[in-house]
């Protein structure tokens, strides 16, 4: 279903200067043996929930059920959210969903609303997006778990009044609140107004939500399998878990990761080759970039780390920021995601005025991308540029669950290595305080930095 090739990762193929040795790596392996007893334990004590939530059969039938009483009244889903509330939904209907979902008319769509994810405050684009809908056949999610955020706040204000001018004191009825269970301003209004409204489980934090209603319930309107995206995380688990390093793809990807960190490579491209896979990218550097850019230690140190993340397309991207990748600063780690099977059978017929092309004829496309995706992998280890590849079996709601728990796992293990909490976001706070004073008071008092 899923697996890691890493051989270009290693010093015999890409030189001793940025390959990792093997015994680099079995000299990590007690300290790695020290972060497995750690997190399990963690696991155990109820600190780490995410780890469980693909086997939450209460959760799932919840979502189901809120599904079941949603589906067939409206043609509109919108998701109003930012950041973990979003960039799952937005990964998975695009790797899940048919890659045109919203142009199909509904019959294609098996009768499935559109879907739109609406992470940012643009007017512009805010603005386009109701264009394109009408009040009475359109349900907001509105998906927080702090309750606080205000790109999502606003978003919800719009949209609560769009929908009232025309439908009055029904506009209750085109919103589902999706925060935390017990705190915050929307499980207020929730518990105050007897809106629907379902529970992100509290110790999830927003860019570990995938598997809950968070993306759950958008998905699941829009006519993902959810139980088997979930029975596909689930199958992982037992290797996500597993002491051994080199039998656990979630540790060895994050071990290699660090390992390549400290040689230096600080830069970590994600290449899917699949649009299907295209925002599984955007997704990851949003779970790699916010939990491992510390400033702090966990003892309390400055130590400013974190690798940055890169997403990139194949084989768009070949013609594109590969050339850097081939020969510019050898400062990056390539991670390819590549399916064996693209589900679609695309055959290049014969094209008899054009005899250059015709070493293609006879040849699907989907055969034509998986010799870049070799070829690009074979050409950067000739350039002594580490890179892995993840072997997906297809991509299907399993395969994608998987993924997505392995890079769960590989972050907060990461996170481990590279003595960091991954699962805080301290530095984002101070961006949020000035545009709340820059709101309050106008520019010039921000920039005074009091802190009234
Ligand atoms: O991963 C995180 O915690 C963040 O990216 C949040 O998801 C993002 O800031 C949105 O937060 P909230 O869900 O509280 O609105």
């Amino acid at each position: 279903m899923l697996e890691l090739d890493y051989d270009n990762m290693l010093a015999t193929a890409v030189g001793e200067e940025y390959g990792i040795a093997p015994t680099e790596l079995a000299a990590l392996m007690p300290r790695c043996a020290r972060i497995h007893a750690d997190l399990m334990a963690r696991h155990a004590a109820g600190e780490l929930p995410f780890y469980d939530l693909p086997t939450d059969r209460a959760m799932l039938t919840t979502v189901q059920k809120l599904a079941d009483e949603l589906r067939g009244r409206f043609e509109n889903v919108v998701v109003l959210g930012i950041g973990g509330s979003a960039l799952g939904t937005t990964a998975a209907f695009r790797a899940l969903g048919a890659l045109h979902h919203n142009l199909l008319p509904r019959k294609k769509r098996g009768g499935a609303p559109r879907l739109f994810v609406q992470d940012n405050v643009d007017p512009a684009g805010f603005g386009a997006t109701l264009e394109l809908l009408e009040p009475h056949e359109t349900l907001f999610l509105v998906i927080s778990k702090s309750g606080a955020t205000v790109e999502t706040g606003s978003q919800f204000a719009i949209a609560r009044h769009w929908v009232e001018e025309r439908q009055g004191d029904a506009w209750q009825d085109h919103f589902v609140l999706i925060t935390d269970p017990e705190q915050g301003a929307l499980r207020r209004l929730a518990n105050d107004s007897g809106m629907r409204s379902c529970a992100i489980p509290s110790g999830v934090g927003g860019r570990f939500t995938v598997f809950t209603p968070v993306a759950l319930l958008p998905l699941a309107l829009a006519g993902v399998d959810i139980a088997a995206l979930l029975a596909g995380a689930a199958d992982f688990m037992t290797r996500a878990m597993d002491a051994d390093l080199l039998a656990n793809p979630a540790y060895l990807n994050g071990a290699l990761q660090y390992l390549a960190y400290q040689k230096g490579l600080r830069i970590s491209v994600m290449m899917p080759y699949s649009d299907r896979l295209r925002d599984v990218a955007d997704w990851y550097r949003q779970l790699w970039a916010e939990s491992l850019g510390k400033r702090m230690s966990l003892d309390g140190e400055d130590i400013f780390v974190g690798p940055t993340p890169v997403k990139a397309l194949g084989a768009t991207d070949q013609h594109s920021q590969v050339q850097l990748y081939m020969e510019g600063p050898c400062d990056k780690t390539v991670t390819f995601i590549a399916p064996r099977d693209y589900g679609v059978k695309v055959p290049i017929p014969a094209f008899a005025q054009l005899p250059e092309l015709a070493y293609l004829t006879g040849r699907g496309m989907d055969e034509l991308l998986r010799c870049e995706q070799q070829a690009t992998a074979q050409a950067l280890t000739r350039n002594h540029r580490p890179n892995c590849t993840i072997w997906l079996s297809e991509v299907s709601p399993r395969t994608v669950g998987a993924l997505f728990y392995l890079f769960e796992v590989q972050t907060l293990f990461a996170g481990a290595l590279f003595n960091v909490n991954p699962l805080d976001q301290p530095g984002v706070e101070l961006g949020k305080q000035l545009t709340k004073k820059l709101l309050l008071h106008g520019a010039a008092d921000a920039a005074t930095g009091s802190s009234d």
